[in-house]
């Protein structure tokens, strides 16, 4: 029977990458949307569909634990259980330090940290019980190395690798991996809000020359999920055109 993947926000440019290529290597691939867009969710997934992708679509707040809870028992009743796990939902609300309001700072921590607990924590144990499992988690160059404008999105992709390599250590014994991702600046709707003059002062730092694709990293993250990705556990990927090199 074939491994059921979960990744959450499908619908961006990273998080259709990586179901593509989830799909491309073999699991049942499972996705979720942010509760509220499911006319942009719905049209997602037909467009998968046009192309061969069959990939399951449920709405989830993934700030809300509660949410997250009862989005794994629905899948779980309707699918299964999730033996891979691809935290890649995440927000900016980019703001100078001495203008950020706490609403910006609190929308993402809860959602680009807390949101990784909140998911991971609805099917890790079940990971552990069944000997097998992996977790990728979707941070950040700016996690790496800080950014201008992002105090609150650089402390919660940091975050994210911390929480990595506790879990990681967790998992280690009963065969289940956890790795984070770091991309730096991909063409994705993203990195578009960005300003046109700031992206390309951004641009011509990073030393290949231009953005990367969401393939570039969808790539990277299928790889890790595989069964031959098993002595791979608490990494941090940087794929980001040279912009950071730690
Ligand atoms: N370094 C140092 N100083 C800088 C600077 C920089 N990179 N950028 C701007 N400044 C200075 C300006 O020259 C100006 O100086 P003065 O006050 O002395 O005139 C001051 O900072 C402007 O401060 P403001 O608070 O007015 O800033 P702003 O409102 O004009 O812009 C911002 C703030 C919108 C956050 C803007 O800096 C920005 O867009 N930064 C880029 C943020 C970014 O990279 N986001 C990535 C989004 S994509 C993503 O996150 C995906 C991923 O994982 C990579």
């Amino acid at each position: 029977m074939s491994k059921i993947a979960l990744v959450t926000g499908c619908t961006g440019g990273i998080g259709t990458a990586i179901c593509r290529a989830l799909c491309l290597q073999g699991p049942r691939v499972v996705a979720t949307y942010h509760s509220g867009g499911e006319a942009r969710a719905a049209a997602w997934q037909r467009e998968m569909q046009a192309q061969s992708f069959e990939v399951d679509v449920y709405p989830v707040d993934i700030g809300d634990f509660a949410s997250c809870q009862q989005l794994i028992e629905r899948i779980s009743a309707d699918i299964g259980a999730v033996d891979i796990l691809v935290n890649n939902a995440g927000i900016t609300r980019d703001s100078t330090l001495k203008k950020m309001s706490v609403e910006n700072w609190l929308a993402v921590i809860n959602t680009d940290l807390n949101g990784v607990f909140n998911m991971t924590r609805q099917v890790f144990d079940g990971m552990l019980t069944r000997g097998w499992g992996r977790v990728v988690n979707i941070s950040s160059v700016n996690g790496q190395k800080g950014q201008f404008g992002q105090a609150n999105y650089s402390a919660a992709k940091a975050g994210v690798h911390g929480f990595t390599m506790a879990a990681a250590q967790e998992g280690a014994r009963k065969g289940v991996t956890v790795n984070t991702v770091s991309p730096g600046y991909i063409s994705t709707e993203m990195t578009l809000a960005v300003a046109e003059e700031v992206r390309q002062q951004i641009i011509a730092q990073i030393p290949v020359g231009r953005m990367g694709t969401p393939e570039d990293i969808a790539r990277t993250v299928a790889f890790l999920c595989d069964e031959a990705a098993g002595y791979i556990t608490g990494a941090d990927f940087s794929i980001n055109g040279g912009l950071y090199m730690g």
